[in-house]
């Protein structure tokens, strides 16, 4: 197989099968994506090279073998304009999952994983271009990089000689937050205003709390003239789930509604359940239409543990990755845990 039809074959496969083939072969790559996996895979040494593909064959041969059906599977339909590997004994072709045995297993492959050019995700792309005429919800699994577009879109509006709110719900978060863009943009360019702190208030780009945010936006409403809010080009709320909480969320509500309409606005969360809903209401309140940029591939896949009240920590799950749909089976050490520390809590009292 060329180095072209393998790379093909790696691009047809779903992620999982990409990290079991990876599995041995290369350190850290539960923290790569699917790019980065396929490239690390075609730069493996040519035996181990030979080897994921003749793992591939196999399976694609299994496959298409085991079809009764008149419908092509999906694999061995890949396979169908390209030269079929010859399906020749081939290394075993391991479990998508294993099971994690210990706390070994269920962290392997975590850490800081190697040093590598940045090149931006698509739909991070996508986005920043988006926010030049739109609204922009940006709805992504955690770790994904919301950080980079919230960066990059500010970098634009200062270009602009616009200037930047960016909220967060949590004092920490922003004090946080000041110091990365201090670091980026420069501490005088950068400001924070929360109950805690009042640093270079009238900065190009101010950190706040939502809540100082609402108040700036209500006090402008009664007609007080806030430069800040003249000059704003780019409103960002991070962690902006927050709108469904039942005490504070009316804060985020009051905000997108009187968020002045020359300003872009740019909605950032990892958990928001129904975010076409959100654009759709926020595209009928603003003037200017919303965006929504919405994926699940998670860039940092989750791992599930059980905290024993001993402080003994055992994988949740049999299968290190978190089984999709049921039925799931738990890891016989978590079963053996749980069903002991019933029996110590519960047991003496319903035998009582
Ligand atoms: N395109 C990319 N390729 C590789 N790494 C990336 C990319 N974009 C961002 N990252 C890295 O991913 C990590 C997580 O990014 P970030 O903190 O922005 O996630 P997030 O989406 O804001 O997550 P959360 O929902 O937890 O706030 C950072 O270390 C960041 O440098
Ligand atoms: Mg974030």
């Amino acid at each position: 197989m060329t180095p072209e039809e393998l790379r093909n074959l790696l691009h047809d496969q779903p992620v999982r099968r990409l990290h079991d083939l990876a599995q041995g072969r290369i350190t850290h790559h539960f923290r790569m994506g699917k790019y980065r996996l396929i490239k690390a895979l075609l730069s493996l040494p040519v035996e181990d090279r030979a080897a994921v593909a003749a793992n591939l064959g196999s399976l694609a041969h299994r496959i298409s073998l085991g079809s009764g059906s008149s419908q092509k599977p999906r694999l061995a339909g890949a396979y169908s304009d390209r030269t079929i590997p010859s399906p020749t004994p081939a290394p075993e072709v391991k479990p998508i999952s294993e099971p994690a045995t210990s706390v070994a297993a269920l962290f392997e492959g975590i850490g800081v994983p190697p040093a590598e050019p940045f090149n931006p995700d698509d739909w991070q792309i996508e986005a920043i271009a988006s926010l030049t005429t739109l609204d922009v919800i940006v709805s992504v699994p955690t770790g994904s990089g919301k950080t980079y577009v919230a960066i990059e879109a500010t970098r634009q509006a200062i270009e602009a000689d616009r200037t930047v709110i960016y909220t967060s719900p949590l004092k920490a978060l922003s004090n946080t937050k000041l110091t990365e863009f201090s670091q980026i943009f420069g501490s005088d360019r950068v400001g924070i205003l929360t109950g805690d702190r009042r640093d270079n208030p009238y900065a190009p780009v101010l950190i706040m709390t939502t809540e100082i945010l609402r108040n700036l936006l209500y006090d402008a409403a009664s007609g007080e003239i806030d430069i800040r809010l003249d000059t704003l080009g780019l409103v960002i709320l991070d962690e902006s789930q927050y709108l469904a909480d039942p005490e504070r969320g009316v804060v985020w509500e009051e905000t997108i509604i009187f968020c002045p309409s020359q300003a872009r606005l740019l909605l950032l969360s990892a958990s928001i359940g129904n975010p076409e809903e959100l654009a759709t209401w926020i595209s009928r309140i603003r003037p200017t239409p919303c965006h929504l940029i919405h994926h699940r591939n998670r860039s940092v896949p989750l791992r599930a543990g059980y905290l024993h009240p001993t402080g003994k920590l055992t994988p949740l799950f049999k299968t290190r990755d978190i089984p999709k749909g049921r039925p799931y089976a738990l890891h016989p050490e978590t079963k053996r845990l749980f069903a002991q520390y019933e029996e110590e809590t519960l047991g003496p009292r319903y035998r009582h």
